[in-house]
């Protein structure tokens, strides 16, 4: 295991960002992150997680229970040990190994081997930041933060089917920026689809933004 030093590391900057919501890490004091969403406490064993009252933060905290809960029998995730519903606060296993820049083939690999159990338990992401991903000294790679994911109810649903694409998009990218030797034709054929969807979206949004401040 390593040290809390080593862990404090996995978080560089100033700024944990998620797409539109970043959260700015206020203190970052021995083993312990606070952002203006969230409180992480890492002990040797134990990582407690306190979800700050902010936008959405009750269906975050149950979002990231829900889907530990679901991943009880997937390898290489935390484990939840206790939660407490009315301080939003979480108590999972902590995973050893700290954030890592770059991705080997045996790393993707065995990230593509829990995204895999993930997906079979109903869990799937919305995003997959390199920060989110483990790795200690022996090679063992782990997978953390659950909080921004979908839950499958059904597996017709369309809200399900566009997660699952999401995940497996987020996946082929890390897979396509890290060993893009490894993308399979049909791997790369979606990642290309998606990425033309995206720039898509993007001019979309830039549009809108600029028609909205010419109203003002
Ligand atoms: N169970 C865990 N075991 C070890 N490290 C963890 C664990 N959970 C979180 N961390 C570390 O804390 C960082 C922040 O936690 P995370 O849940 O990702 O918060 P945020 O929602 O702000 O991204 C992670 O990137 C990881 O380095
Ligand atoms: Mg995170």
């Amino acid at each position: 295991m390593l040290s809390g030093q080593g862990c404090a590391d996995n978080v560089s900057g100033s700024m944990v960002g998620h797409s539109n919501e970043e959260a700015v890490i206020k203190e970052v004091i021995g083993n312990i992150y606070e952002t203006n969403k969230m409180l992480l406490e890492i002990g040797d064993e134990v990582v407690t997680k306190l979800f700050k009252p902010s936008s959405g933060y009750k269906s975050r905290y149950r979002q990231e229970k829900e889907a530990l809960l679901r991943m009880e029998q997937v390898d290489n995730v935390p484990r939840l040990i206790k939660s407490e519903d009315q301080k939003t606060t979480l108590f999972m296993s902590r995973l050893p190994g700290r954030s890592v820049t770059e991705l080997s083939e045996t790393n993707l690999s065995d990230l593509t081997n829990i995204v895999t159990q993930m997906l079979a338990a109903g869990v799937a992401r919305h995003s997959m930041p390199v920060r989110d991903i483990l790795v200690d000294e022996q090679g063992l790679l782990s997978l953390v933060d659950f909080e921004r994911s979908t839950l499958r109810y059904q597996t017709w649903r369309p809200d399900w089917i566009i997660a699952k694409k999401v995940t497996q998009y987020h996946l082929s990218r890390l897979i396509s920026q890290h060993q893009p030797q490894l993308l399979s034709s049909q791997q790369q054929r979606q990642l290309d689809n998606t990425n033309k969807v995206r720039a898509f979206l993007r001019i979309f949004k830039r549009m809108r933004t600029s028609y909205r401040q010419s109203r003002k």
